[in-house]
């Protein structure tokens, strides 16, 4: 046996205890070390059932994500779950905390499942871009059906053991927070009452509505072709479970093998691994020691409460923290605070809540006129308008009224955080908190340190980040931070290629066909194009005289083409929501082409792609020269949660280090043949491509 795996015995009842903190997976010294210890639990004649737990705070959490991509390392889960199920003595699984993917495949080898109330179950792999592959796709629909086994499988959702216990997946939910003294106590059950159940691979009652009735595979592949667009492991998932149906159980096994062995092999699954550990990555920063306290935080304030303000409070009320919010008018007040009781009202109607829990989060709010309503805030974030004067006049006053040690964050898109830091006693206080719009439901929070931004204050935005549920990501201070600056440049190359050929439809489509929900377009019109028109006009001061501008978006502005909002933008909405081409805004394109006498030319999807992604990773590289960011990663999960890259590519830094820093120089080299003032490769890149070297190199090598 393994150190990860230990054999004990109490009375009659053979105990498999899995000891691998943090979560149990399932790598290989611990499937090696299950496989002994179900092979000394058969050769001990005094143990009559064999329990097998997890030690710490959760059973199994599936396979370890870190040996994915490398050799496989014997013996498989796959066989190891096969030996549990054969062994001749009954086998229980004690299941507390979540058992997922590989974890639950283990429990589903077993013959009996109990688990302690609160824990959940789960096949979460198509997260991860693979499929189960340890018998997760055959025996689920065994014991829950197809029906049930299809849909946790292709959300992957974690599902309460209250529910599991309905579906069959497991036989036992118990009170109790000692899972071994919870396992011990069925296993008795086992022996006194001598319960029996059959392997769940000799079950095969539920897959008969699925033999009868075969138009649930076509119909769940219809639906993930929407739901899951561009994504493969959902599809196989499905391929795997109608195997279940079709074939004997070993056979179905080795199908589900192949398939899984497809997911492992393609950049989906690379994608959504970067992902996953990028996620828990960006929250551990570089050079800050784990000693650096996180300053206590059980009152916030807010400062302004339109758009971004109202979405703020309601982040802080969701994690149960009171919130004050501060307006310059009652009417302003009111209205803020009237958008965040109808947001609540909306997903109560929605079953969300119930209106008790409804006036509970209302009642976390404090609406104020005075400033001086801060005082007790331990962290006020500001979100008035974006305008210098404006808010160095808040930080202020903000200076004068908040308590010593509050953390003091501004919400700003553009504006430098040092300037605004200066006017404070305590700019060590002072930092970005930038949330992404709507607030309440978008994932990324950039935390923008500011030159004299304290270590601890840092620590506890991140801190509140995470409490909010956020991806919190550190940036520097620039204009724009690491998501709009590299946002605004490849902006400026889809505006170029519009005026150079393309329309908006068409450079939508190849965003979109690369797996971004929206196109760039579309999604202006949902934001708004008024609010890019301000910021031009206010650059229009410091915009080089020589600079090539591209006037099309001022030209819709001027006709009153604001977006959704107002009907037509950069496309016409009938039904208020859905993008139709508009040859109107054509006409105009065109115009403006021919104004500067540009010969418009076809772009196809793949250079406009090429395009846009060479923009982001470009811009990124100055970036992350620049230390604005401080690695790959940080502008990766940037681009996942803050702008809908797709998942499954990784993130910008990933794309181009899978693709080679050496063809995407080639291609900006290609471009600035054409335009040479625009597409200046970024010295970092040249000299990584020149290496041979990934930027994920040359940031672990740091
Ligand atoms: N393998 C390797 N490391 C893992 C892991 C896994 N399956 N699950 C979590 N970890 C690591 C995390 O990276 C993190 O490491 P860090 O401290 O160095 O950053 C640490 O364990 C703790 O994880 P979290 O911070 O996520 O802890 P939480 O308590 O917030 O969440 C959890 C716990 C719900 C278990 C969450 O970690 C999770 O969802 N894990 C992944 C579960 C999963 O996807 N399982 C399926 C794996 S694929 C599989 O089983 C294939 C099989 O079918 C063959
Ligand atoms: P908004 O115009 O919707 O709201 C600003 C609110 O601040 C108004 O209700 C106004 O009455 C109030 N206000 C102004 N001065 C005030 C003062 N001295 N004291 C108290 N309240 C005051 O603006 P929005 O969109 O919410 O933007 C706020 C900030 O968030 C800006 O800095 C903006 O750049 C930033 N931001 C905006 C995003 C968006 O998509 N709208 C996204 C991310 C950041």
């Amino acid at each position: 046996m393994t150190d990860a795996v230990r054999y004990s015995r109490e009375g009659a009842i053979g105990l498999i205890e899995v000891v691998n903190p943090p979560v149990n997976a399932l790598g290989q010294a611990v499937r090696a070390g299950i496989s002994a210890a179900i092979r000394q639990g058969i050769a001990d004649p005094d143990a009559k059932v064999l329990v097998i737990y997890g030690e710490g705070r959760t059973f199994m959490a599936g396979a370890d994500i870190r040996e994915f991509g490398k050799p496989p390392m014997p013996p498989i889960l796959g066989e190891v779950i096969n030996e549990i199920e054969a062994c001749p003595k009954p086998t229980v699984a004690a299941i507390h905390g979540t058992a997922l993917g590989g974890g639950l495949e283990t429990a589903l080898g077993c013959r009996f499942r109990v688990a302690l109330k609160g824990s959940k179950v789960g096949l979460p792999e198509v997260k991860l871009g693979i499929i189960p592959g340890a018998g997760g796709t055959q025996r689920l629909p065994r014991v829950a059906g197809v029906a049930n086994a299809l849909e946790m499988i292709t959300s992957g959702r974690h599902v309460p053991v209250e529910e599991a216990l309905t579906l069959g997946i497991v036989d036992a939910v118990v009170d109790g927070t000692d899972v071994k003294a919870a396992g011990i106590a069925f296993a008795r059950r086992v022996v006194d009452e001598g319960l029996d159940a059959p392997a769940v691979r000799d079950r095969d009652d539920k897959l008969a509505a699925a033999r009868a009735d075969r138009s649930i595979f076509e119909e769940t592949r219809r639906k993930l072709a929407r739901s899951m667009r561009g994504r493969m492991s959902p599809q196989k998932a499905v391929d795997a479970v109608e195997a279940a149906v079709d074939l004997a159980i070993d056979q179905g096994l080795k199908r589900e093998r192949e398939l899984i062995t497809e997911c492992m092999e393609s950049s989906q699954r690379a994608g959504l691994v970067h992902a996953f550990f990028g996620e828990r990555e960006v929250a551990k920063v570089p050079g800050m020691s784990k000693d650096v306290p996180v300053r206590p935080v059980k009152k916030a304030a807010v400062i302004g409460a339109g758009t971004m303000g109202g979405g703020i409070a309601m982040c802080f009320a969701n994690a149960g923290i009171p919130v004050t919010v501060v307006e310059t008018s009652q009417e302003a007040l009111d209205r803020g605070l009237g958008r965040v009781r109808n947001n609540y009202d909306i997903s109560a109607r929605r079953g969300r809540y119930t209106p008790e829990q409804v006036d509970g989060l209302m009642a976390l709010f404090t609406p104020a006129l005075d400033l001086a309503a801060v005082a007790e805030a331990d962290i006020v974030i500001e979100a008035v308008f974006e305008s210098m004067d404006v808010k160095k006049e808040v930080f202020r006053k903000l200076d004068a009224v908040a308590k010593p040690g509050a953390v003091l964050a501004t919400n700003t898109s553009y504006l430098d955080v040092d300037e605004i830091a200066a006017v404070t006693s305590r700019p060590a206080d002072v930092l970005g908190m930038h949330f992404f719009s709507p607030a309440n439901v978008m994932k990324l929070l950039e935390v923008v340190r500011g030159a004299k931004t304290a270590d601890d204050a840092l620590k506890t935005a991140l801190e509140i980040g995470r409490k909010l549920g956020k991806v919190a990501v550190v940036a520097g201070v620039c204009d724009g931070f690491i998501g709009n600056r590299m946002l605004k440049t490849y902006k400026t190359q889809m505006d170029y290629v519009m005026e150079d050929g393309a329309l908006p439809q068409e450079i939508d489509a190849a965003i979109t066909g690369f797996g971004f929900p929206m196109g760039l377009y579309a999604m202006g019109d949902l934001a708004g194009l008024d609010i890019g028109y301000m910021t031009r006009r206010r650059e229009d001061a410091t915009r080089p005289a020589d600079a090539r501008y591209v006037a099309i978006a001022d030209r819709l502005y001027e006709l009153g083409r604001l977006g959704q909002k107002t009907g037509a933008g950069w496309y016409r909405y009938e039904d208020g929501r859905t993008p139709i081409p508009d040859p109107e805004v054509e006409a105009i394109i065109l115009e403006e082409s021919g104004k500067k006498g540009i010969n418009r030319r076809a772009f196809g999807a793949d250079e406009i792609l090429t395009r846009a992604l060479c923009a982001l990773v470009n811009e990124g590289a100055k970036v992350l020269a620049e230390g604005i960011a401080l690695r790959p990663v940080d502008i990766d999960m940037v681009w996942l949660f803050g702008y809908g890259f797709p998942a499954y590519e990784g993130g910008p830094m990933f794309w181009a280090d899978r693709r080679g820093l050496d063809k995407v120089l080639a291609d900006i080299r290609g471009f600035a043949d054409h335009d040479p003032k625009s597409w200046q490769p970024a010295p970092l890149l040249v000299e990584l491509a020149e290496a041979g070297r990934t930027f994920k190199e040359w940031s672990d090598a740091r």
